[in-house]
C-alpha cells in the first residue's frame, strides 16, 4: 500500500531503525525494490529524482512506483529525492508522490527557510510529507574544524530551521558524500554532531549519501572491464551508530548501481552469444535486489511491515 514518509519514519525512529530509500530510475530498479521490501516483509521508500523524471518522464516513473506500491502487501511510500524548486514538488504531488524533498543546501539559511516553507504548506494541505535538507554534502576530509563547521549541519541551526519551516524530516550533513569516492582515507561519520542534532529534535532525521560501496561489488565490476580503483563508502558500523542516533530514512543510490551494472557487464562478458535484453537485466535486477535485502537487514527494516 501507498503512505507517506512520514508514517514509516516517526515509528521507525521510535523503534531505533531505519527505512530504506532506494532510488529507482526504470522498471528494473523498481521491480527489484518491489521484490526484496515483499520478501523482506519491510517498508520502503522507492525515491526519484528529477534527473530520473527527466529520463523516463514523469507520467512513465510516477505510474510505475503508484503501482508497484498498490500491488505490494508492504507499505511504499514515493518519494521526490532532491527536488530543487517548488515547481518541481508541485508537479510531483500532483502526481501522487506521497513524500517530497525540497533541497535548499544550495541556497542561504533565509532563502532555505523560505522555499521550503512555500512547499510545505502546499505539501502539507494534500497530506503529503515534506524532507528539507540543512548543511552541504561535500567531502570533509582533510578540511579543518572551522571549514567543516561551515558545511555540516549546526545543531542550533537546525532546530531554528524545523522551528521555521514545520518540515515533517530532516537531512543532515555528518560528513557523508554522494557517489562511489566517499573517503580518500578514514571512512568516518562525524556522530558527535549526529548525537548533538537528535538531542535537540525528535523529528526523524535523513542520510544521504550512505552506500557502502562493498568491496566485492566493485572487484566484481572491476573484473568485468570497469575502472572503480579507489571507491570508499560508509562502513556498515557507522551506519548502525546513524541508526541509533536518529537517522530513519537511509538514501541508497550507488550500491544499485555498481550491483546492476557489474551484473551487465558479467551477463555481456560471459554470454557473447545472447542478444535477448531480459536474460541480461533479469540478472542484473535480482543483484540490486540482494543489495536492497541486505540494507533493509543492516537497517532493521526487514520484518516491521
Ligand atoms: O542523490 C541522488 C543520486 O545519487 C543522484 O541521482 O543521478 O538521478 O540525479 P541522479
Ligand atoms: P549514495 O550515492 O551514497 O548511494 O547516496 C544516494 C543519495 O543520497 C540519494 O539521495
Ligand atoms: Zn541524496
Amino acid at each position: 500500500m501507498l503512505v507517506t514518509n512520514k508514517d514509516l519514519m516517526v515509528s521507525a525512529r521510535k523503534n531505533g531503525y531505519a527505512i530504506g530509500a532506494f532510488n529507482v530510475q526504470n522498471l528494473e530498479s523498481m521491480s527489484a525494490i518491489a521484490e526484496a521490501a515483499v520478501e523482506e516483509k519491510s517498508p520502503a521508500i522507492m525515491q526519484i529524482t528529477p534527473s530520473v523524471i527527466k529520463y523516463a518522464g514523469l507520467a512513465y516513473i510516477s505510474k510505475l512506483v503508484k503501482t508497484a506500491a498498490q500491488i505490494a502487501p508492504v507499505p511504499i511510500a514515493m518519494h521526490l529525492d532532491h527536488g530543487e524548486d517548488f515547481e518541481t514538488a508541485s508537479k510531483c504531488i500532483n502526481a501522487d508522490f506521497t513524500s517530497v524533498m525540497i533541497d535548499g543546501s544550495y541556497l542561504s539559511f533565509d532563502d532555505n527557510v523560505a522555499l521550503t516553507k512555500r512547499v510545505v504548506g502546499l505539501a502539507h494541505a494534500k497530506g503529503v510529507s515534506v524532507e528539507a535538507e540543512l548543511g552541504k554534502l561535500a567531502g570533509v576530509e582533510e578540511r579543518s574544524v572551522a571549514e567543516k563547521d561551515a558545511i555540516l549541519t549546526d545543531p542550533e541551526a537546525a532546530v531554528v530551521f524545523v522551528e521555521k519551516t514545520r518540515v515533517d524530516t530532516l537531512a543532515v550533513a555528518i560528513g557523508t558524500s554522494h557517489g562511489a569516492y566517499k573517503f580518500k582515507t578514514e571512512a568516518k561519520l562525524d556522530i558527535e554532531r549526529l548525537k548533538a542534532i537528535s538531542e535537540k529534535m525528535d523529528i526523524p532525521l535523513v542520510l544521504h549519501g550512505a552506500s557502502s560501496v562493498p568491496e566485492e561489488l566493485v572487484e566484481k565490476a572491476n573484473r568485468y572491464g570497469a575502472e572503480l580503483s579507489g571507491a570508499k563508502g560508509i562502513p556498515e558500523e557507522e551506519i548502525r551508530k546513524a541508526i541509533s542516533l536518529g537517522i530513519a530514512k537511509i538514501n541508497i543510490d550507488t550500491d544499485l548501481r555498481l550491483a546492476f551494472t557489474a551484473t551487465i557487464r558479467e551477463a555481456l562478458t560471459n554470454s557473447p552469444k545472447n542478444f535477448d535484453p531480459r536474460k541480461i537485466l533479469g540478472p542484473a535486477k535480482d543483484a540490486m535486489k540482494e543489495v536492497a535485502k541486505e540494507k533493509m537487514r543492516l537497517f532493521g527494516s526487514s520484518g516491521r511491515a
